[in-house]
């Protein structure tokens, strides 16, 4: 049996859609953390089990039967690593024969801050003794893609990434790799660095969707701390934009470029280009 956690969410939907392409729904577990909002994955046939991060008896009975587990890394930035060390030592008692873990491009060397996280829980893992697979993903385009809207009101792209090279890939590419390692033989012990074949600067990002609208949206680079402050001026929560405008500054540092093209071999064909995500988006 294969299970994945957080499988409510938006990455966990898109590989559970990739499992049930190659594996019949029976093997397919979804452990969520609220059965309610995934009504819609027991009615293709998948088992959902309830499995809360912060609590580890949830955990051990919902990996009961487990060989294979994703581990989609939690979204309570600062509580993560004590969530997962939780998920980790549960799949330890149930004998899960192969933790797949989604942590960040180049977690070991990265400038991001949210790499911290993804650090400790990858040290953790190797620690646990658990057979494991790292599935260290790049940036979703859907993130910059999300400033379309604002960009275009406001007829200006910002950011803080500056001339850095981004290597982003599609959700849905990301979720294919991850359904290729949970299917695949001889996982066990590989490190993917995982981006998209493209790379684009934020000028680059901004020239595209002028190209597209039909208006003219230049690039503004701003410095981290006036981005995160445009960010919160725009609603965010103060350690959100924070996090937001760390990681351009990390970008604009080559933190979010690689091109080992591992997503497209793992996937069998080309990552989604910006412009296509773009088309969807407007
Ligand atoms: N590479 C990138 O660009 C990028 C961008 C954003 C996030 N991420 C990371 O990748 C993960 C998946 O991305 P996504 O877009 O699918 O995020 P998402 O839609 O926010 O999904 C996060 C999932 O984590 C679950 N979760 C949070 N706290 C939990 C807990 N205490 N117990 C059990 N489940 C819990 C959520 O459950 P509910 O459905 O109940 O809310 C949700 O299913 C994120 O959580 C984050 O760590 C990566």
């Amino acid at each position: 049996m294969i299970a994945v956690t957080g499988a409510s969410g938006q990455l966990g939907r898109l590989v559970i859609q990739s499992l049930l392409k190659q594996v019949d729904a029976s093997q397919i577990v979804a452990v969520v953390r609220n059965p309610d909002r995934a009504a819609d994955l027991a009615a293709q046939g998948v088992q959902v089990r309830k499995g809360d991060y912060a609590q580890p008896e949830s955990l051990v009975s919902a990996f009961a039967g487990v060989d294979k587990l994703l581990l989609i890394s939690s979204s309570e930035v600062g509580q993560r690593l004590a969530q997962h060390q939780n998920v980790v030592d549960a799949a330890k008692q149930a004998g899960v024969r192969l933790l797949a873990y989604t942590s960040l491009l180049h977690a070991d060397t990265s400038v991001l801050a949210l790499a911290q996280e993804h650090r400790a829980t990858e040290a953790y893992i190797r620690a646990s003794g658990v057979p494991f697979v790292l599935l260290r993903n790049g940036w979703y385009t859907e993130n910059y893609l999300a400033s379309v809207g604002p960009a275009l009101q406001h007829g200006a792209y910002i950011g803080a990434a500056g001339e850095g090279r981004i290597a982003s890939a599609a959700r849905a590419d990301y979720a294919e790799a991850a359904a290729a390692v949970l299917t695949q033989p001889h996982q066990a012990g590989k490190v993917y660095e995982l981006a998209g074949d493209g790379t684009y600067s934020l000028a680059e990002l901004a020239a595209e969707l002028s190209r597209q609208s039909g208006k003219q949206v230049p690039y503004v680079n701003l410095s981290e701390a006036d981005f995160k402050g445009a960010l919160m001026g725009a609603g965010l929560p103060e350690g959100f934009a924070a996090l937001l405008a760390d990681s351009d500054t990390g970008a604009s540092q080559g933190g979010l470029f690689d091109d080992s093209r591992q997503l497209s071999q793992l996937i069998g064909h080309a990552t989604t280009p910006l412009s296509v995500l773009m088309k969807t988006v407007l």
